[in-house]
Order: structure tokens, then C-alpha cells, then sequence
């Protein structure tokens, strides 16, 4: 038996829809293969009441069938379903992970990239890779067609998880299929100043990286209380908000020192709108690792 322990993930960053993402320190799905004629899978933890155990429809089915690796396959679900912290990535990048080592199919972990992303597709209709990369690379991501690029940064995070769910199908259908060219410029501009803050680990920097108008305002309207949390984000010391991934998770950069602050804050901005939540500092984290 093999075990894989593969950690949250926050995708897009505001500036960098479906090419940027980062590791989060917690919390972590775990994966347990065994070699079996065919594909089973068992679900416990968080949320697994709504995560499919049909191989057709579970998202590490999919990895099973990209590597021709047939396995029972156990998910303990530490990564709430539907939160936009990556959790059909963990699970996918961990069984990816675990079958190559079970079959000693000898693929490179940057190899099992565009894998475990098929078991995306399970999930959301689209192979994005930009929850997989992290969670199999760790650090910041930046995934492109052919490319996968990894920056070991090191910042700290606050993530809110307020008790909505948005599921990552919807929220890819309101993500419009054009934009302006100034909205396009200026989103151009906020990734490479992202990228440049995360090469130096500077949080005003990526906190400002975050801005972004294209896709973000229309996964905002999706998540109740998000413009209040970003405001008081900001007053009590953010450097940035955006949302995290498809949502309804809202990610922030505290400025050093106000960690506490900015998570308190986001937890009484949703409060404000009428939706519990709540917030726990972390970090950019480290990759998938056997356990
Ligand atoms: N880039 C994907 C999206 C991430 O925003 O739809 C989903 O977690």
C-alpha cells in the first residue's frame, strides 16, 4: 500500500486565472492505493458525503485511467469539497502521485502535471493545472500549455472559508469570454508585478498582484459579503484580497504582523453579511509527499 498526503491549494491569485497557484501549509487530503483488478474508491473526512465513489465521476477514477494503474483508492478528505482551497486537486495529485509509484510508471512529478489535471476535468469541465502544480510541486506555480515553472516562495496567508458552497463548474460559467483591452493590459501588468513579489517573498507586492477585473467581480457576486471582507481585510492590514480559486474561499496577504488581525477581520465581514465563516493563517506550503 501506498500513501500520499497532498496539501490545499489556492489557484488564479486574482491576476492569473487558471495559470497561477500556490501550496497551502494546511490542510492536506490523504490518499491510500492498493493494487486491484479494477478501480474502487472509498471516501471518508471532510464533506465526502458529496464526493462521487463511481470511478466514472470521482476525479482520481480519472487519474487511475490516464496511467493505466487500477487500484482501490481510499480519500480521507481533509480539504472541504466546493471551498476553492483545491480539493479535487488534492485528491487527484495524490493518487497521481501514489499510482506512479504503485505501477513504477517512473514519471517525473512535473510529468504528472497534465495527469492528475484530466482528473480535473472529471470535476469541473475544464484540465486546468493550476490547483494540480502546487499541490504536486509545492511553492508558487505558473502553468501554461507546455510549461509548468515553480518559485519557492515563502509568504504567510489568511484564508476565510465562509459556509457557502460554489462549485468550480458554476463559477467557470460566469467568467466572461472576452475582455477589454485595458482590462487586459492592466491584468498583464498586476501578474508580472505579482510574479516579481513572489521571486522576493514581498508581500505588497503580490498583495497588489492580486488586482484583477475581469474574471474576479463576476466570481465575486457568487460569494455573499465578499466586497465587506475585502474591506476589512484591507483596514486591518491586508496588502491584497481576491478570491481563492472558483471560491467561495477569500484569500488574503497580511502585512507583517497583522496575520491575526486580517483573519479576524474577514470572519466579521461575512458576519456582517449573515454568513459564518472562518479564517486560519497559513502559508505558501510545501509539495505532496509520500507519508
Ligand atoms: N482556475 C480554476 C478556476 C481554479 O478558477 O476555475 C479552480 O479551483
Amino acid at each position: 500500500m501506498i500513501t500520499v498526503r497532498a496539501p490545499a491549494t489556492s489557484a488564479n491569485l486574482g491576476s492569473g486565472f487558471d495559470v497561477f497557484g500556490v501550496a497551502l501549509e494546511r490542510p492536506a487530503d490523504v490518499v491510500r492505493v492498493e493494487r486491484a483488478e479494477e478501480t474502487t474508491i472509498e471516501v471518508t473526512g471532510i464533506g465526502s458525503q458529496y464526493v462521487p465513489e463511481d470511478p466514472e465521476k470521482n476525479t482520481v477514477g480519472a487519474v487511475a485511467r490516464e496511467l493505466d494503474a487500477p487500484a482501490h483508492i481510499r480519500i480521507d478528505k481533509g480539504v472541504r469539497p466546493a471551498s476553492g482551497l483545491g480539493s479535487s486537486a488534492a485528491s487527484a495529485a495524490a493518487a497521481a502521485l501514489a499510482l506512479n509509484e504503485l505501477y513504477d510508471r517512473g514519471l517525473t512529478r512535473r510529468e504528472l502535471v497534465p495527469i492528475a489535471a484530466e482528473g480535473e476535468a472529471v470535476v469541473s469541465g475544464a484540465a486546468h493545472a493550476d490547483n494540480v502544480a502546487p499541490a504536486l510541486l509545492g511553492g508558487f506555480t505558473i502553468t501554461t500549455a507546455n510549461r509548468t515553472t515553480r518559485i519557492d516562495a515563502s509568504l504567510p496567508l489568511v484564508v476565510c472559508l465562509p459556509e457557502i458552497t460554489v462549485s468550480t463548474k458554476d463559477a467557470r460559467e460566469v467568467v466572461p469570454a472576452s475582455a477589454p483591452i485595458d482590462e487586459v493590459v492592466e491584468t498583464v501588468g498586476s501578474a508580472a508585478t505579482l510574479v516579481a513579489g513572489m521571486c522576493r517573498n514581498d508581500p505588497e507586492l503580490v498583495g497588489d498582484g492580486f488586482e484583477e477585473r475581469i474574471v474576479t467581480p463576476a466570481r465575486a457576486a457568487l460569494i455573499d459579503g465578499y466586497d465587506a471582507v475585502c474591506e476589512a481585510a484591507v483596514e486591518a492590514g491586508a496588502t491584497g484580497v481576491t478570491v481563492s480559486g472558483a471560491g467561495p474561499a477569500v484569500l488574503a496577504i497580511p502585512e507583517r504582523g497583522r496575520t491575526r488581525a486580517v483573519a479576524a477581520a474577514m470572519v466579521a465581514g461575512f458576519e456582517e453579511a449573515g454568513v459564518d465563516a472562518r479564517a486560519y493563517p497559513t502559508r505558501i506550503g510545501d509539495c505532496a509527499r509520500f507519508a
